[in-house]
């Protein structure tokens, strides 16, 4: 057995000690929106320390732990703050947790991230739907012996963000007057925010917005048969797109000013989704 999966198993053991709980959906809250965790119907938490084995986040405004709970009557585990492949971590550390959600009975995976805006007429404090994803600047979490225990070694990425999903996203929005932008999300490995170069590059490609976390978590939820939404929150028009420089500060802040309709959004959808479910 690879030591990926030894370590992702003893990851669940010691979570299956301490909680019993079982999620339908897992959410994963992005920089700035930890917030959202208020309005969940808290089961039980459980810090990301007090997991044997398990990577714990370094950035300020992430804080590390799973809230177990109900959002409306529906099951989730939600993380509050992931780990971002620029801190250091190996690929197979920052995508551990989406595959443990899902080893809890998780089906469902709903990414949240703040992300720089390319596409145009966005604005800081939008929110988008992600509809499809470029990967290839990261390395791929499912490099290294395949683990036939959660997926195929060429697992097919033709349908990322699953279709159902993505109309239960349109229709919610629609339903709260919300505008909801939809687009191509770029993963780079960061920690830098990209130059005006690299973002016209970004563009060139057909990005709709760039981030530094998301996609990774994607191709190896999909690689398990996850199905995906992905909601981003642009906190800031992408560099060379915005005349100002960008701060860690800016993006928090942003995501703080989106928060209401980003928690109307989510919850709205998890209502949704919880009855395909059943
Ligand atoms: N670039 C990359 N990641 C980000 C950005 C950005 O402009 N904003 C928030 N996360």
């Amino acid at each position: 057995m690879s030591e990926v999966y030894d370590k992702l198993m003893r990851c669940y053991e010691s979570v299956r000690k301490q909680i019993d709980f079982v999620p339908e959906v897992a959410l994963v809250l992005g920089s700035g929106l930890g917030d959202y965790a208020k309005g969940i119907r808290v089961e039980a938490t459980l810090d990301y320390h007090e997991i044997d084995g398990f990577p714990v986040s370094t950035v300020p405004g992430h804080a590390g732990r799973f809230i177990f709970g109900y959002v409306d009557e529906v099951p989730i585990v939600c993380m509050q703050g992931r780990v971002h492949y620029y801190e250091g971590y190996p690929m197979t550390d920052v995508v551990l947790p989406a595959r443990l959600m899902k080893l809890l009975g998780a089906k469902v995976l709903f990414l949240t991230n703040a992300a720089g805006g390319i596409q145009q007429g966005m604005h800081a404090g939008d929110l988008m739907l992600i509809t499809g994803q470029i990967a290839s600047f990261v390395p791929s979490p499912l490099i290294g012996p395949n683990m036939d225990e959660l997926g195929a070694r060429f697992p097919d990425m033709s349908e990322i963000y699953n279709r159902d999903l993505i109309m239960i996203a349109r229709k919610c929005a629609a339903e709260l007057g919300i505008d909801l932008k939809e687009g191509t999300y770029l993963q780079f490995t960061g920690p830098a925010y990209e130059s005006p170069q690299e973002v016209a590059m970004a563009r060139i490609l057909g990005a709709d917005a760039v981030g530094m976390s998301t996609a990774c978590e994607a191709v190896a939820a999909n690689h398990m048969g996850m199905k995906i939404v992905g909601i981003s929150c642009i906190s800031n028009l992408a560099c060379g797109i915005s005349p100002e420089p960008l701060s860690h500060e800016e993006v928090q802040k942003s995501a703080d000013e989106a928060a209401p309709k980003f928690k109307k959004l989510v919850t709205q959808m998890i209502k949704e989704i919880g009855k395909t479910c059943r």
